[in-house]
């Protein structure tokens, strides 16, 4: 499974990308909103940091304008994924883009209907929402497992984005309901490489090799 950071932090995807580990990056308007930076500049930075695809929201409702604006982020860098959300007018102007190779990324997925229709229309990536299912009562992670089945059904290829992850059990529930990606919280990123048996086994082996050490003195 690949890993995308769910962020415009670009010090966290710095971070991150030097250790290998970033296959792509995912932003909305709040996260962009949230770093307080001009848009235009944000994003382009960021495909500058990751060579895998950054996704850039379009704002506008109505699918010309929705077209339009992805045509214009398309060009400001080859790794542009332009996130479309999952609307009637949406899925118009991802079968427009789709045509022309603009690479889309279909937001705000809740159901496998919503999922097969932007498949369909040609989604390059489709970002079921697991956090926000799950805080409603309903099951986020069998919504994953359900997409991969129905994708794999009929041969579809876009790849499934497990988004509005919250933790790390989310991303290993989602890698084992195989999602082709998990977008992920640059704090819930941090915790994956921990793990409480690892501190203790760190902390015992190097009091262990400090005792050993003094003995040969
Ligand atoms: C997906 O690409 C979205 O940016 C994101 O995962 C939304 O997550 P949230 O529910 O935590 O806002």
């Amino acid at each position: 499974m690949k890993f995308f950071l769910d962020t415009a932090n670009t010090d966290d995807i710095r971070k991150y990308a030097e250790l290998g580990l970033v296959d792509g990056v995912t932003t909305n308007p709040t996260i962009v909103a949230r770093e307080g930076r001009d848009f235009e500049s944000v994003i382009k930075e960021i495909t500058t940091i990751v060579d895998g695809p950054v996704s850039a929201e379009v704002t506008a409702n109505e699918a010309d304008k929705m077209i339009e604006q992805a045509r214009a982020l398309a060009k400001w860098a080859d790794n542009i994924v332009v996130k479309i959300p999952m609307t009637e007018a949406g899925l118009k102007a991802v079968s427009v883009l789709s045509k022309e190779g603009i690479k889309t990324n279909v937001t705000l997925v809740f159901s496998v209907a919503q999922g097969l229709m932007a498949a369909k229309a040609g989604a390059t990536f489709i970002s079921p929402f697991v956090g926000r299912l799950d805080d409603i009562g309903s099951d986020g992670v069998k919504l994953i497992k359900d997409l991969r089945t129905v994708l794999d059904n009929y041969g579809l290829k876009s790849e499934i984005i497990a988004a509005s992850i919250r933790g790390v059990q989310h991303v290993e529930a989602v890698a084992l309901a195989g999602s082709d990606i998990a977008t992920i919280p640059a704090g819930v990123f941090g915790k994956m490489f921990k793990h409480p048996l690892t501190d203790n086994g760190l902390a015992s082996f190097e009091k262990d090799w400090a005792e050993f050490e003094a003995s040969q003195k």
